[in-house]
């Protein structure tokens, strides 16, 4: 009904604005003091000094989540990540010692591959630490710890803020994690933890434009092939914003890292085919604005998405969206969300069905 949607068309419209309400609950009720508390885990601190590699895994935007994760991960603890699809980890003999961990994330807590990896893990003798959103789910009941990501009830088949918990409590554990191996100085993450608490309010001052973006949906309704670009972790950001047009708009969209394209997309290129670059790494943000020049010259239209204070870039693309200023290492949970806004109204102008798209299921419990 329309009460339960919260006087939105959708729950899918209700849960992104629901976004930084659930991550102020999800970070703000682990910070105490400048200091990060993560529930009570049983993973020690030994442990955590300890670990030799995580395996992640996870189906779906969890996969993506991951995919951000090990970017975060691996700069603030220095320990090697590996990413998988639970339902390639399952079946490929994955090789696992004793001191590494297998974080495993998942919205529903009822996928039944992550489900089979976490019992894959666990009979290796690896401690499973579980991202989930569902409480008292499978996944939850049977990892060795959990760290909830506190969204609430996710209603519409296509995660947002299931997706943006999950990559808050990656960032909480790759800080946690990189204070107990003393691998960030303490000045650092002391400023790494103030800009994680700025993203709830960072996150809500995008919907401004939504606007924008629902003009910019109407614009290019009709296009039948999208590439979201980007490097590094802008590039695991563009998985998850390329997959939201897919889902629900059924738009063929591609993400592709940007160094890649001329490897093989860049051959895709015409005149008016729609590319969203995503360049917001200070250190590729240079490289990518060239890459943004070789897909214009081939007659793409630019949707440029960059941090604040990146005007240079408007003498290049046509469209061109800011994020806030943030530590480089966030800047995906603000990235994805004009592209939230742009699969939706795409999406209805495509008089799609968004909340329910052909063919997907909210929770896969079958193989
Ligand atoms: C389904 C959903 C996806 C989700 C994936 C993993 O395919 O449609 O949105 O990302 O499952 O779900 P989980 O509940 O494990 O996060």
């Amino acid at each position: 009904s329309a009460a339960e949607k919260g006087g939105y068309d959708y729950f899918m419209m209700k849960e992104i604005k629901e976004q930084p309400a659930a991550l102020r609950t999800c970070i703000g009720s682990r910070i105490h003091d400048g200091d990060i508390r993560l529930d009570k885990i049983r993973l020690t601190d030994d442990q955590i000094r300890n670990i030799g590699r995580i395996h992640i895994v996870a189906c779906g935007s969890a996969w993506h989540a991951g995919i951000v994760g090990k970017y975060v991960i691996e700069e603030l603890t220095r320990i090697p990540v590996e990413v998988d699809l639970a339902s390639e980890f399952r079946y490929r003999r994955p090789i696992l010692r004793r001191n590494d961990l297998c974080i495993t994330i998942s919205q529903s807590g009822e996928t039944a591959d992550t489900l089979a990896a976490l019992r894959e893990a666990k009979a290796n003798d690896v401690h499973v630490l579980s991202i989930v959103n569902a409480v008292g789910s499978s996944i939850a009941r049977e990892s060795d710890d959990v760290l909830y990501t506190m969204a609430g009830p996710e209603i519409a088949v296509a995660t947002t803020k299931g997706y943006s918990t999950q990559l808050a409590v990656l960032y909480l554990i790759a800080l946690k994690f990189g204070e107990i191996r003393q691998t960030i100085a303490p000045a650092t993450a002391a400023k790494l933890l103030t800009a994680l608490e700025a993203l709830p309010d960072q996150l809500e001052s995008l919907f401004a434009d939504e606007d924008a973006l629902k003009a910019l949906a109407k614009q290019h309704a009709d296009k039948n092939n999208v590439f979201v670009i980007g490097r590094g972790i802008d590039y695991g950001a563009s998985l998850e914003s390329s997959l939201k047009l897919k889902e629900i708009s059924y738009v063929h969209s591609e993400a592709y890292a940007a160094g890649e394209l001329k490897h093989g997309t860049i051959s895709l290129i015409e005149e008016g085919t729609l590319v969203v670059a995503v360049a917001t790494q200070d250190q590729l943000y240079e490289k990518l604005v060239s890459n943004v020049k070789e897909v214009k010259a081939r007659g793409a239209y630019v949707v440029a998405i960059v941090k604040e204070g990146c005007t240079d870039v408007e003498g290049v693309a046509d469209k061109v969206f800011y994020i806030p200023q943030t530590e480089d290492i966030f800047t995906s949970t603000l990235t994805v969300v004009p592209m939230q806004l742009f699969a939706y109204y795409t999406a209805i102008e495509r008089g799609c069905d968004v909340d329910k798209p052909r063919n997907l299921a909210k929770s896969v419990t079958v193989e």
